[in-house]
């Protein structure tokens, strides 16, 4: 029996590229987003290529309730999740006070307890099974505030801590954690952020690389790229006051 991964924001970014890495490495897939068109694209197209078996979820991940929703369609398909991806994540650029209080709302409940109750109904599963892998998608901004990015940093800085806390609880059950910490890449996310692409980026698909690879070697955290490992090992307040030049340059102004 081949192994099957769950990846949320699999229609654009890391997480299509996480989902590209996986289907070559022959897992099938259940892949979930809010774009039905983009998903089934891909499911089609990575099913011809591999042959695996591609289920996909179309889901609003900022809304309450979506994770029950999610794991009740798991059950319905008879399927079992061996790996679960929480990849999908977005931001806001801009001045705190200045940004729309429901984009934040969203962002939480997207990044932080979509996350989190992903993880509380699947790592279940997996200790009931004794084996099983989550891959949580942070970000080098987990290491130190951002200003101008104030709550997304915040948010990353959840996934970090508490990816790096049930590591080690559930580590006795077979089940593995591991915080996938990139910095900037190329995906969609700075146009959804509101802010100009960020100079350097690396390559979505050289990120899901390492992260395949790192979550095979169970890894609790994988940073991709070598300046980005000395990004995060610099002093907190320095690397504070080098995002609040670099994100006042990036946000977009306001007209
Ligand atoms: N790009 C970077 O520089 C960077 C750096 C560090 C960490 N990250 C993290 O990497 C992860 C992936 O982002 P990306 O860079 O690949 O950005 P992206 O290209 O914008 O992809 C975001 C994915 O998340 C999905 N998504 C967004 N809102 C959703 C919602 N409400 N419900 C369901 N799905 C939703 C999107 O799908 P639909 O729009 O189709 O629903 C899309 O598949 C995020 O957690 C992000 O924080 C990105």
């Amino acid at each position: 029996m081949k192994d099957t991964a769950l990846i949320t924001g699999a229609s654009s970014g890391i997480g299509y590229a996480l989902a590209k890495v996986f289907a070559f490495h022959r897992y099938n897939l259940i892949l979930v987003s809010r774009n039905a068109e983009k998903l089934n694209e891909l499911a089609s197209m990575l099913k011809a290529q591999y042959g695996i078996s591609v289920e996909i979820i179309i889901e609003d991940l900022s809304k309450a309730g979506a994770a029950n929703r999610i794991f009740e369609k798991v059950v319905n398909m008879k399927l079992t999740v061996d790996v679960l991806i929480n990849n999908a994540g977005v931001g806001v650029v801009g001045f705190f006070h200045e940004t729309e209080l429901i984009r934040d709302i969203e962002m939480i409940q997207l990044n932080i307890s979509t996350l989190t109750e992903m993880t509380k109904l699947f790592s279940r599963e997996m200790v009931r099974r004794g084996k099983g892998k989550i891959l949580n998608v942070g970000s080098t901004g987990a290491f130190a505030p951002g200003p101008f990015i104030a709550v997304y940093y915040a948010t990353k800085a959840y996934v970090l801590s508490f990816s790096r806390a049930i590591s080690k609880e559930l580590k006795q059950y077979g089940v593995t954690v591991t915080a996938l910490c990139p910095g900037a890449v190329k995906t969609n996310f700075c146009k959804t952020a509101g802010k100009r692409d960020m100079p350097g980026a690396m390559e979505a698909s050289v990120v899901a690389e390492a992260a395949y690879r790192g979550l095979l070697k169970n890894k609790k955290i994988i940073i991709p790229g070598i300046l980005n490992k000395i990004l995060v090992r610099l002093p907190q307040g320095l690397v504070s006051t080098i995002n609040f030049k670099n994100q006042r340059k990036l946000a977009v102004k306001k007209s």
